[in-house]
């Protein structure tokens, strides 16, 4: 699993060769100050090895600007929505000096990260929380490229939903996918009553539990509906994170296409081609688009209405996500796809140890509540699930509730596969994966060195809030009977 190579398509290096004799560094297309809308801020590294990123990071309450003449009071990282990019290197050691300067406790998770379990930020589970005033210094090395997001995992869905997520983006200088201009690109959506406040992280009650609260602004790096200037027919690598606390994202370029390369766990075996692109809470995409147009006029990106449950599409308009203004240019003839293409070795089916999850909603209580079960428990009720170190697990996933749920494991990339256990094509590794309503979802899952109790949880984070949430503990040897495993 760690042996990943990248290779770019013999055919399309030795064209790139030929086209442009010697040129390593893919040329830029885009129009001066192209991505000024989207800059995300970073911070000064206080360390002088090149291999250790060394930062300080504070959560706190800061006014921010989510839209000309529209400031608002949120809970941020370092006075930022969305909190400030971190950018590093794979293989580079990551040292955040976490200063909690909220109200209330807080910490730091890194989605999607291979971490000791020591630094995966669960309060009560991998460290105390962080109270008000406190301070905590998460180490790690990051082991794979991809994006990945920072979020609290104390209180989740309220601290999300006020503001408290940012970007992890690990480069590898080897993986040159040959589009000099790319973005990241921060989706997530933000409330506030009539007074400018923060709306109450329980608005809506037990129906807003059930739904998931989705914020009234949608928001592209903390801004609403950001104008991005592109040259028509000129690529651009979009690296794309949902941080909402529940809203999915399905983005339209109305009927031009996305060439998508790459997703939660960095690049996927080879790329694939779309229209549209689902994004649910946690999930990320690594997508080459480019876009043509009139030069001059403008393209509005919508998220179209997708029906994750009662609620989602009824009564509810499509969103303006960003704008795409064409530049002056005339369109160009755009150069041909890179064939980005990944090998991966898929864990091994043969031999896995099958666990079984339900996911359940039992009907309301006189009192007009209800709680998600996993297997008919509710957490924080149920006993962790049981792995060894390097033991591969399968993971029927049977989503029997009419909501769809981003199903979320910490710490551990998975493979989707079908039926027969077979990978589903092209290979991707995931951390967050989308099961539809009543529907089965399969993983492949290799644990390996690192133990600890890791949690496993819906990120609609109102879901996770009332009971979709359970641990595997991962431990020395594999144990011989699973009281859950059928
Ligand atoms: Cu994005 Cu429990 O995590
Ligand atoms: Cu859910």
């Amino acid at each position: 699993m760690r042996a990943r190579v990248i290779v770019v398509s013999v055919v399309v290096a030795v064209l790139a060769l030929v086209h442009s004799a010697g040129a390593q560094t893919p040329s830029s297309f885009a129009p001066a100050g192209w991505d000024a809308e989207f800059t995300l801020h970073e911070l000064p590294d206080r360390n002088p090895d090149p291999r250790v990123l060394e930062i300080d990071l504070t959560a706190r309450v800061a006014d921010v600007d989510i839209a000309p003449k529209l400031r608002v009071t949120a809970w941020t990282y370092d006075g930022r929505l969305p909190g400030p990019l971190i950018r590093a290197k794979v293989g580079d050691r990551l040292i955040v000096h976490f200063t909690n300067q909220l109200p209330e406790p807080s910490t730091v998770h890194w989605h999607g990260v291979r971490v000791p379990i020591e630094m995966d930020g669960v309060p009560g589970i991998s460290q105390p929380a962080v109270k008000p005033g406190e301070t905590f210094t998460y180490d790690f090395v990051l082991r794979d490229a991809g994006l990945y997001w920072y979020h609290p995992h104390h209180m989740s869905a309220a601290q999300v939903g006020f503001g408290l997520y940012g970007a992890l983006l690990v480069d590898d200088p080897d993986d040159s996918v040959g589009v000099a201009d790319q973005l990241t690109m921060v989706l997530s959506d933000i409330s506030f009553d009539r007074k400018g406040a923060l709306e109450a992280a329980d608005s809506g009650g037990a129906a807003g539990d059930v739904f998931g609260r989705e914020g009234e602004h949608v928001l592209v790096n903390g801004r609403k509906a950001p104008v991005l200037r592109v040259r028509s027919g000129a690529p651009q690598r979009w690296r794309i994170v949902n941080t909402a606390r529940s809203r999915y994202f399905l983005l339209d370029l109305q009927g031009q296409k996305f060439t998508v390369i790459g997703t939660d766990g960095g690049l996927q075996e080879r790329p694939t081609t779309s229209e549209v692109l689902l994004i649910t809470p946690g999930e990320r995409v690594d997508v080459i688009v480019a876009p043509t147009g009139t030069p001059g006029s403008e393209l509005p990106i919508y998220s179209m209405l997708y029906n994750r449950g009662y609620g989602s599409v009824e009564y509810r308009s499509i969103e303006t996500v960003l704008t795409l203004a064409f530049s002056q240019d005339p369109t160009m003839a755009t150069p041909p796809m890179p064939q980005v293409s990944r090998v991966i070795t898929p864990p091994s089916a043969a031999g896995a140890r099958r666990v079984d999850l339900t996911l359940g909603l039992p009907p309301m209580d006189a009192r007009g509540r209800s709680e998600f079960q996993v297997n008919g428990v509710a957490y924080p009720k149920a006993k962790p699930y049981l792995a060894g170190l390097g033991e591969t697990q399968l993971w029927v996933i049977n989503n029997d509730t009419k909501w769809d749920h981003p199903f979320h494991l910490h710490g551990y990339f998975f493979m989707p596969v079908d039926e027969k256990g077979e990978p589903i094509r092209p290979m991707a590794w995931k951390d967050t994966i989308n099961i539809p309503m009543n529907t089965i979802a399969r993983v492949l899952v290799a644990f390996d060195e690192r133990p600890g109790t890791w949690m496993f949880h819906c990120h609609i984070l109102d879901h996770a809030e009332i009971g979709l949430m359970g641990t595997v503990h991962v431990g020395p040897s594999p144990p011989a009977e699973h009281s859950h495993s059928h």
